[in-house]
Parts: structure tokens; C-alpha cells; sequence
């Protein structure tokens, strides 16, 4: 294992428990959890756990080879970064961190629009290879502008998010009064003070702010009215006609994020869209949803050879990319891993959860006998 491995933590499991240590309960609450009861987020990751693989112990077998082509690029392993909103609050500069350390990686590092790196910064730590996750804005002039700022920026891949048509019911963020409009309570503040090195560090970098919207974000704001302008700026709500115009000007890859019914599927098609991300936010929207991986044989089986499948939500380990992609996809992003890391470890949480999940995923394709990633399929056990 590489130098920048920390032994102490050789699961997702253990930075997790380190990251609720070190951070403060509402961050990581904000982080961690799912929407109404649960349901959905623990059934992502049960699920794809009830997938089981066959060894070919006897096979003419050298070495597991984990690179990946996707969209023309060949990336070091099935795995990238999914975009996540407000890393700052989680551990300041956790954006820079795990851009940076997807690019040492050679993996994708999808940028949220609402999170604390703008999109030119992100460009420049990774060389202009992360792809950038778009929530539509409402005003087509703002759209417009984001649009051409990616592409100055060379962003190879834009992301169109398509599950929030509206904010996820997420009992902890209500108590924590980081629900829209956000309140800065006295309980969150007494948190803040019983974790010494989140408090310095925040102070170090200063109040994350959602860098990429600055230019349309009116000054002097306070939090309050931060969450009515955001809320007034962007809609979550996609159609065919919201859709038209971006793949008219967009010239580089398009993916649709969200999407779990076939029927979306076979639109993102007819619309033009080169790839989809099975995904239903980590379980933080519907809780009455269906799990990604339960929709992934069928939607992978009708339309892997139209458009490129991708999912993330519940996937926690190397054993789980291997699992989700012998049961289909052609990659697999994960949100919260990423961001367990870097609340755990700072800056060197990118490193070693990459580092970490690659192992992981090489020795299972190791112990199975595949050489390569999408001979995977052929391991995959139809329960
Ligand atoms: C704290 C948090 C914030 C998120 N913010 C965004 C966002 O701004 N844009 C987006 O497309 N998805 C967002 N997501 C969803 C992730 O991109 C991804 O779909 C999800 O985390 C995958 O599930 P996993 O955490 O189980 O890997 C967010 C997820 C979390 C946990």
C-alpha cells in the first residue's frame, strides 16, 4: 500500500466514526444522513450488498487491470467523485483537497455548483478535467453565463441534476436549523466550540462561501436571505424545453444525474444526453424510492449500448464498485465516502480514500480472477 495510506483507517466505516469526532454535529448530520426515516439511504447500500460474485479460480489469470475508458478518456479505476453542495462546512477547502487529489489519481472530480470552489479553481487544480454539475438557474442570462464559464474553463463533461424538484425532507437539518433558510442557533455554536480543530481550520480558510455563484450573489447578504436567494435563483425542475438549450450550446459530454425509471432513461436519450447517472441523491429526496442498484440490471440491459450507465448512492467500499459494476454500470461514483475522508484526515483524506477504495476494488478483481474491469459481468450471480 502507498506511503500516504493510514493504516488506522482501512474502511469508510472508520472515517466516518473519525469524522463524527472531529466535526460538528450539524456538519456531519448534514453530511451523513438521508431524508424522512432513512429508508432509502440504508436500502442503497443493503442492497448492492446482496449482489454476489462467482471466482474462476482455474483461469490462464495474470493481473487485475483496473483502468477504465469512459467518454473517450482512460481513467485509473470505475470510480470518481459525485458533486456534493457546501464541502466547506463539512472541512474547510475539502473541494480543493479532493480535486486535487482525483487529478494525482487520474479520476473524475465532479464540482456541485453550489459548493465552496468555483468553477475556474477547480479547473486549475485538475487541468481542466473535472466535469461540472449544473443545477438549472432560473433566469436563462445566469444559465448562460455558468455555461460559458465551463466551458472556458474546459470542463470535458456537464452534469444536469434532475432529482431536487424540491428539498428533500431531512429531519436532522430541520432541528439543526439548516433547513431553508438557515439559522445560526446558539446550540450550533456551542457545537462548533467542542471541536477545536474544525473551528481553526474554518477560521483559518474563513466562512465558506458558494464560490461559483458569487458573480450573481448580491452583497452583504446574511444567511437568512443567502437561502431565499438560492432558492429563488435555481430550480430544481427539469423538461425537454429547460433541456433544449443546454444541449444546443453545450458541445462537450452531457450527463442526466438522477435518474432511476426507465422511462427517463429512454428521454435522456431521445434528448440528446451521452450518459446517465442512476442516482437518487444518496437517499436524501424520496424515501419511498427504489434503491439505484435494484433499477441497474434492467436499465444497463435495454440501453447500455445507447448511452453510457453510470450510478452512485450506497456504495461504500471496493467490494461495492465491483459488485455495481458486475451488475451493469460502466463507472460508479460515491459522495459521502469522499467527504468522510476529508473530515477525517484534511488534507491528506483525498489521498487515502483513493488510494484506500483502489485497493480495495484491485483485490477483488484480483481474488475473482478478472483482468479487466468489464469483464466483471461475467462474475456477476443472478440471485
Ligand atoms: C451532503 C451532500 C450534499 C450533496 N449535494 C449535491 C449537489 O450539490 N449536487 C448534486 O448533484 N448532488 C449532491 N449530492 C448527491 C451526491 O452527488 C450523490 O448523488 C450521493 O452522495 C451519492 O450517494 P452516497 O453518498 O451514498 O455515495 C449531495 C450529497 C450529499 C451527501
Amino acid at each position: 500500500m502507498a506511503n500516504n495510506f493510514n493504516s488506522q483507517y482501512p474502511s469508510i466505516e472508520d472515517l466516518r466514526a473519525k469524522a463524527k469526532k472531529r466535526i460538528p454535529d450539524f456538519a456531519f448530520e448534514y453530511l451523513d444522513g438521508g431524508c424522512n426515516e432513512d429508508v432509502n439511504l440504508n436500502i442503497n447500500t443493503s442492497d448492492i450488498r446482496k449482489i454476489q460474485l462467482e471466482p474462476r479460480y482455474l483461469q490462464n489469470y495474470k493481473e487485475a487491470d483496473t483502468t477504465t475508458k469512459l467518454f473517450g478518456k482512460e481513467y485509473s479505476a470505475p470510480f470518481g467523485i459525485s458533486p456534493v453542495g457546501l464541502q466547506g462546512l463539512m472541512w474547510p477547502n475539502s473541494p480543493e483537497i479532493l480535486a486535487k487529489a482525483a487529478f494525482e489519481h487520474n479520476i473524475p472530480f465532479i464540482l456541485s455548483t453550489v459548493t465552496t470552489m468555483s468553477i475556474e479553481r477547480a479547473s486549475e487544480l485538475t487541468q481542466g478535467n473535472a466535469w461540472f454539475q449544473l443545477y438549472n438557474p432560473v433566469e436563462d442570462e445566469v444559465r448562460n453565463d455558468i455555461l460559458k464559464r465551463a466551458e472556458v474553463a474546459e470542463c470535458p463533461v456537464l452534469v444536469l441534476l434532475c432529482d431536487v424538484p424540491t428539498f428533500g425532507y431531512r429531519p436532522r437539518d430541520i432541528r439543526n436549523g439548516l433547513a431553508l433558510p438557515p439559522k445560526m442557533s446558539a446550540k450550533n455554536i456551542f457545537q462548533v466550540l467542542g471541536k477545536p480543530s474544525w473551528a481553526l481550520n474554518t477560521l483559518k480558510h474563513g466562512v465558506p462561501t458558494f464560490e461559483t455563484l458569487k458573480p450573481y450573489t448580491p452583497e452583504g447578504l446574511n444567511l437568512k436571505q443567502l437561502g431565499k436567494f438560492m432558492d429563488k435563483t435555481f430550480s430544481g425542475k427539469l423538461n425537454a424545453e429547460k433541456i433544449k438549450p443546454i444541449r444546443d450550446k453545450w458541445k462537450g459530454k452531457l450527463v442526466l444525474k438522477g435518474v432511476s425509471a426507465p422511462r427517463d432513461v429512454e428521454d435522456a436519450i431521445k434528448m440528446g444526453f451521452d450518459g446517465v447517472i442512476l442516482s437518487n441523491h444518496g437517499g436524501r429526496q424520496l424515501d419511498a424510492a427504489q434503491s439505484t442498484i435494484s433499477t441497474l440490471p434492467n436499465i444497463a440491459n435495454r440501453y447500455g449500448d445507447k448511452i453510457e450507465i453510470m450510478m452512485d448512492s450506497g456504495l461504500r467500499s471496493g467490494p461495492d464498485i465491483a459488485r455495481t459494476m458486475a451488475a451493469g454500470a460502466k463507472f460508479t461514483f460515491m459522495g459521502r465516502s469522499f467527504m468522510y475522508g476529508t473530515a477525517a484526515l484534511g488534507n491528506k483524506g483525498g489521498d487515502h480514500t483513493i488510494t484506500m477504495l483502489r485497493t480495495q476494488f484491485k483485490q477483488v478483481m484480483d481474488q475473482l480472477c478478472c483482468e479487466k474491469v468489464e469483464e466483471l459481468p461475467n462474475h456477476f450471480i443472478l440471485n
